[in-house]
């Protein structure tokens, strides 16, 4: 920087053209320039590679993880049983990207949503029936439904909503007037919802009074296992960042190993679904590199392999990628490559499902939180809960096309076609549950501690808390993993 020169060159010292060029475009910590100027009598011209040696010994060591002993007394009932988990055909992206960048796979992957959402909205009740926009005129004031993806939205004069719609079939504008249940509905309808409006036909608008999302419509009852195992949660880990919360990282694998508190807890996990940024990853963001305590990809993957060896053998351990990860950056990813990770893990793409003993898993890294929680009022980073709701309603992962990078597959992995028995997601690095209608929400936080850029955007991560499902009671519990306590989760019926 700038400000570093000034300092350097007040000093009389004499800097090598690839050292000021160097310096002109990345800032050095306050330590590092403190020692470049202490040592420049060593040197008539300082180097570029000088610079770069004491930013290195300056970096933090990364410290060998703490050997884990088992308790004596940790009888885990886990062991006793055979695993029982599947990734569901054709339900993540692993092998089978055939986007090649025309027009066409746009058109392709658009026309795949609209069927599937339309498909999930004709299941749901009404008592009128649907008809398409190229055949609203001839329906002469009947009371119909039109199932219709939102182009255009505003308010009209008179207070009114006024969207413009599209099907496959041609476009139609809607008209949802103040003072119906519909128009509070539409506060929440933003531009690519696929919903269903019921109304009538009046010359060129179709006057609405009620929106239909897709969603879960009924309560269920929670689903529970039949085997006495629990599942831990966890995402964006971030092996390698200078952040990383190595002791606290270490304490869970102790914890899992029997030597803690809650050991009847602790025995029955049999599952561990990492849900994405497991490693920091490099280039990620400019100048992260200043962030990085380990800035080889394939170590920080090591560092990740290294504390899963430690597991107690009989733990299932599911793998998705984060934006963080060595994938593609868009959605949806693949899974991390095989020659990164090789602990025995099971490494799934996000989004993925995942039926583990009977309850069925839908994990996504969650990257599509940040467009929601900016594109709509009243959602924060602070309860990412109720962004992740937004998602359930509208049956899709990345409802507005564009904000979060998307591949267009011909087969839109973001469609919700069943209703999962527990959604998973990370990514905003604050821990967030709900239970809705019969659905368990998690977003499984952080092992990151709070960093620079979170400090200037005012966002309070929730590091070292990891949710833990036991599956036969469908009792939540968060192991605090920076004191070891255990807390259960209470849902509000
Ligand atoms: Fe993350
Ligand atoms: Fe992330």
């Amino acid at each position: 920087m700038k400000a570093d020169i000034d300092a350097i060159y007040a000093k009389g010292i004499r800097l090598s053209p690839e050292a000021y060029d160097f310096l002109d475009t990345a800032a050095i910590s306050a330590a590092v320039l403190e020692k470049l100027i202490a040592n420049a009598g060593n040197e008539p011209i300082i180097s570029k590679e000088t610079i770069e040696s004491l930013i290195a010994q300056e970096e933090k060591i990364p410290v060998e993880p703490v050997i884990i002993a088992r308790a004596p007394s940790f009888k885990p009932i886990a062991k006793e049983y055979s695993s029982d988990f599947r990734v569901l055909e054709g339900s993540d992206l692993s092998g089978k990207s055939n986007c090649t960048g025309k027009i066409d796979d746009f058109v392709g992957h658009f026309r795949n949503r609209f069927e599937r959402i339309q498909k999930v909205l004709r299941s749901r009740l009404s008592e009128n029936s649907v008809v398409p926009t190229n055949k609203l005129k001839a329906t002469q004031g009947d009371k119909v439904r039109l199932i219709a993806i939102v182009t255009e939205k505003r308010v009209t004069k008179k207070g009114n909503i006024l969207l413009d719609v599209e099907d496959e079939e041609g476009n139609a504008k809607v008209v949802i007037m103040k003072d119906t249940a519909g128009f509070k509905a539409c506060s929440k309808l933003m531009l690519d919802d696929i919903v269903a409006f019921d109304g009538k036909n009046a010359d060129e608008l179709f006057i609405s009074d009620t929106i239909t999302w897709p969603e879960i419509p009924l309560m269920r009852k929670q689903k529970r296992t039949e085997k006495d195992i629990a599942i831990v949660y966890l995402s964006d880990l971030h092996f390698g960042s200078k952040k990383f919360l190595e002791n606290d990282f270490s304490n869970l694998i102790t914890w899992l190993n029997g030597a803690g508190e809650r050991q009847d807890l602790a025995g029955k996990v049999k599952y561990i679904i990492v849900g994405g940024d497991v490693v920091d990853g490099i280039g990620i963001y400019p100048e992260q590199e200043k962030e990085l305590a380990v800035k080889d990809i394939y170590k920080q993957y090591e560092m990740f392999d290294e504390a899963i060896s430690k597991l107690p053998d009989y733990i299932e351990v599911i793998v998705g990628p984060g934006n963080h990860d060595a994938v593609r950056r868009a959605d949806p990813q693949p899974p991390i490559p095989t020659d990164l990770i090789h602990t025995d893990v099971t490494l799934v793409g996000s989004p993925s499902q995942i039926e583990i003993e009977g309850l069925r898993h839908l994990v996504y890294h969650g990257t599509s939180l940040d467009s929601i929680i900016a594109g709509m009022t009243g959602l924060s980073y602070s309860k990412p809960e109720d962004a992740m709701l937004e998602l359930i309603r509208r049956r899709h992962l990345s409802p507005i096309y564009g904000d979060n990078l998307i591949v267009p597959e011909s087969h839109d992995y973001m469609v919700m076609d069943v209703e999962p028995d527990i959604v998973h997601m990370g990514h905003v690095h604050k821990n967030g549950y709900m239970m809705y209608r019969g659905t368990l929400l998690i977003n499984s936080g952080t092992f990151q501690d709070r960093t620079d850029y979170q400090v200037k955007m005012g966002h309070v991560p929730t590091p070292g808390m990891v949710p833990i499902l036991e599956g036969k009671s469908g009792k939540l519990n968060v192991l605090d993993a920076r004191n070891g306590k255990v807390n259960s989760i209470t849902f509000s019926a």
